[in-house]
């Protein structure tokens, strides 16, 4: 076999073969497929697509292509959950401690924040001492003790996709729906959870734009993790506006201790509920509206919360900077942004509040760089509420004098004023199961 033949036969719309597509993944993984070879066949994948055949014939060679996790050393019901990526999105946060004080295992592991969007890892590191650099024992060891682990991805899980995401960046074939399916999904199926909810964004601050294209990508995940065995649902919610108020690692830390001690915004918890309701229900087999109830009362009556505490404890984390967010930190420069005009805010462009919150320092553009745990973006106001010219609508966190005025231009950009009301936008579009 030869990788060129692969690619030609791709090039001109046949279908590889489960052997084309192992020899593809096993050549790249060992170095024996050159970079020019693979960039050529995913862009012939790009332009051409894939069956839903040869996609889970992808997954599964990317699943297999390092370790599989093997937790069937923990009791119980292990379950994960995963985001497509968003501005502001913190339900991790919250999902895992309700999930968790429910008895089911919550064995997770979590990117880092790219481009405009935000990641769990750096949102846990933000808290003094935290650690996220476990082995495969003392992960498995912290589940099965305190019900919650979050990890970030080892070097050695699905590592054919760390090598495809990053020559998909550079050679500009990352928004391909088979493509997408397959790095997600071969991450979750080696990280080893029985149970997989998908939260799929759409909207401005998504991978996918439209909830059409939101559908497409879910159905497909929910299959492929059905055909490996595992119990599958995606929830399809909207990115067109940042997930509740703040933006940034430490800030989101405290949106979501203010959410578990239930003085979150409302969205925030509704998406989380949401979640957490639905891999209540795959793991305990019960229907949803009984899950949702469970997840409601272990929310309300402050379970989730000494959870996290739990959680944050077993890790390393500080757990003075939780029971008082105050102790936090927190960056040096605190700027008031003022509405220019009167009206209803009718969009918050997600995208380019993210880009905002990264020219303050909250994010990285490049893989290697460092952030600012500190920096970001709180919203006083957000689509839908009116606003009088001079009120305060943000707050800017940073310790760069210099970002300030670029992040206004581009906070300004994101906004769009009407006399009008605008039209609710529901926040969960579907669920698949
Ligand atoms: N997240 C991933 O892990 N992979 C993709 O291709 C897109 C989003």
């Amino acid at each position: 076999m030869r990788i060129y033949d692969i690619i030609s036969r791709k090039r001109d719309g046949f279908e590889l073969t489960d052997e084309e597509i192992h020899f593809f993944i096993d050549g790249y993984v060992k170095d024996e497929i050159k970079d020019y070879h693979a960039s050529a066949l995913l862009m012939a994948i790009y332009l051409n697509g894939m069956s839903d055949r040869e996609m889970v014939s992808l997954t599964l060679e990317m699943a297999k292509s390092g370790d599989m996790l093997d937790l069937s050393a923990i009791d119980g019901v292990t379950a994960d959950k995963h985001s497509t990526g968003g501005v502001g999105d913190k339900t991790t946060l919250i999902v895992t401690p309700i999930v968790a004080s429910l008895g089911i295992k919550v064995a997770k592991m979590s990117g880092r924040g790219l481009g405009h969007t935000g990641g769990t890892v750096d949102k846990l590191e933000s808290v003094e001492g935290f650690n996220v650099a476990l082995s495969p024992e003392e992960f498995i060891s912290t589940v099965q003790k305190t019900g919650i682990c979050v990890v970030g991805q080892t070097g050695n899980l699905a590592p054919a996709d760390k090598k495809l995401y990053a020559l998909r960046d550079a050679t500009a074939t990352v928004g391909c729906m088979p493509l997408i399916a397959s790095s997600i999904m071969s991450k979750k199926l080696a990280a080893g959870s029985q149970c997989i909810v998908l939260d799929v964004k759409y909207g401005s601050g998504a991978f996918m734009k439209t909830k059409s294209d939101a559908e497409e990508l879910s159905a497909k995940m929910v299959e492929i993790g059905k055909m490996a065995g595992r119990k599958m649902a995606a929830v399809i919610s909207d990115m067109d506006t940042p997930l509740g108020k703040n933006i940034g690692n430490t800030l989101e830390i405290a949106e979501a201790v203010d959410t578990l001690r239930g003085k979150g915004s409302a969205d925030l918890r509704e998406v989380s509920l949401t979640l957490a309701g639905n891999l209540v229900a795959l793991a305990k087999n019960i229907d949803y509206s009984q899950a949702r109830s469970l997840c409601e009362k272990v929310l309300d009556d402050g379970s989730a919360y000494k959870k996290f505490l739990e959680f944050i404890s077993a890790q390393g984390g500080n757990t003075e900077m939780i029971t008082d967010t105050g102790k936090l930190p927190e960056a040096g420069i605190i700027h008031r942004v003022t509405a220019k005009e009167s009206g209803y805010i009718s969009n918050t462009d997600a995208e380019k509040i993210g880009s905002a919150s990264v020219v303050l320092g909250a994010g990285r553009v490049n893989k290697e760089d460092s952030i600012d745990y500190t920096a970001g973006i709180i919203l006083y106001k957000k689509t839908g509420d009116k606003i009088k010219a001079g009120d305060v609508i943000a707050e800017f966190h940073t310790n760069d004098e210099k970002g300030i005025a670029p992040a206004e231009k581009i906070f300004f950009d994101a906004l769009t004023v009407s006399d009008e009301a605008p039209e609710k936008e529901e926040l969960i579009y579907k669920v698949i199961r």
